[in-house]
């Protein structure tokens, strides 16, 4: 399956079956963990897939309703905006590489901090987010169709309010960025917290430069951190897309003097074409 097939592919999951995860499936994850653990800027995050039993309490989940869950995966983030970027853009990949080997996925936001006591929490950092694994049943619970309805989960705003040109500010078209329009695409059709899609991307075309802004759209999210999050998963989705694309490039962070401000938009990254 390649990368984009895997992007249409993935989808969050929110009823799964009682099935600890295979020992094979369990070692491709966790190897994969290991070696794609440096990000951007070279921050390291060491996620860990942590194992519930029956023995163990329900964790509480304050939003979504979730069903079955017994294995996470997570780690810790810097409270900062690019930590929490970085720790998108890293678990995404691991997201993507389980929806490949058919391990299902959900990425929570809220949840009860105190349940995972085996991760260390140092000061000034956190866990801004876990992903839920398993393996998805055959029938979706009523409960996770409902929550699939609220938040509108199939749904994606189109190219013309997400995309635009650096200079003009006006929509861009597939047609125009041409070879990265998968990338743009693979960006749309990414997860983000409650379904906000708050990326905003403005493509120079003089220096051949894409620039990812931020649009907070909920306040709620925002303070969690969690338009942060879905930032990381834009950027990751892009990047794979483009290198799968033989599109070479790297992520950049551009000096305050040497980006627009852009209306309520904040800056993120810049993919810089090579
Ligand atoms: C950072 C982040 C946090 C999320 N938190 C929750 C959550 O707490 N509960 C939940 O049920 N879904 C959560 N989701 C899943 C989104 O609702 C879901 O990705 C979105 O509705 C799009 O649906 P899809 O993933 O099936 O494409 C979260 C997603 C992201 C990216």
């Amino acid at each position: 399956m390649n990368i984009i097939e895997t992007i249409k592919k993935r989808k969050s999951c929110r009823t799964f079956t009682p099935a600890a995860l295979k020992p094979d499936d369990k070692k491709d994850l966790e190897s994969y963990i290991v070696e794609n653990n440096t990000g951007l800027e070279n921050e390291v995050i060491n996620f860990r897939i942590i194992g519930k039993t029956d023995a163990d309490k329900q964790m509480k989940l304050d939003y979504g309703m979730i069903k079955g869950q017994h294995t996470y995966i997570l780690g810790t983030s810097k409270s900062s905006i690019d930590s929490r970027v970085n720790y998108g853009y890293l678990m995404e990949k691991v997201v993507l590489k389980a929806t490949e080997i058919n391990i299902s996925t959900c990425w929570v936001g809220y949840f009860d901090k105190t349940y995972f006591n085996e991760a260390l929490i140092e000061n000034g950092s956190e866990i801004p987010s876990i992903i839920i694994i398993g393996y998805s049943e055959d029938k979706q619970s009523y409960l996770d169709k409902y929550v699939r309805f609220l938040v509108n989960a199939s749904k994606r705003q189109s190219w013309e309010k997400m995309f635009f040109n650096y200079k003009l500010k006006t929509p861009l078209s597939p047609e125009y960025v041409k070879k990265y329009s998968d990338s743009l695409e693979m960006v749309r059709l990414a997860p983000s917290s409650g379904n906000t899609q708050p990326w905003r991307v403005f493509f120079d075309d003089v220096n051949n430069e894409f620039h990812f802004f931020k649009k907070p759209i909920s306040k709620k999210y925002e303070a969690r951190g969690l338009h942060d999050i879905d930032m990381g998963i834009a950027l990751s989705h892009f990047e794979l897309t483009s290198l799968y694309n033989n599109l070479s490039g790297r992520w950049i962070k551009l000096t305050n003097e040497n980006i627009a401000s852009i209306d309520d938009l904040q800056y993120i990254r810049t993919w810089k074409c090579e």
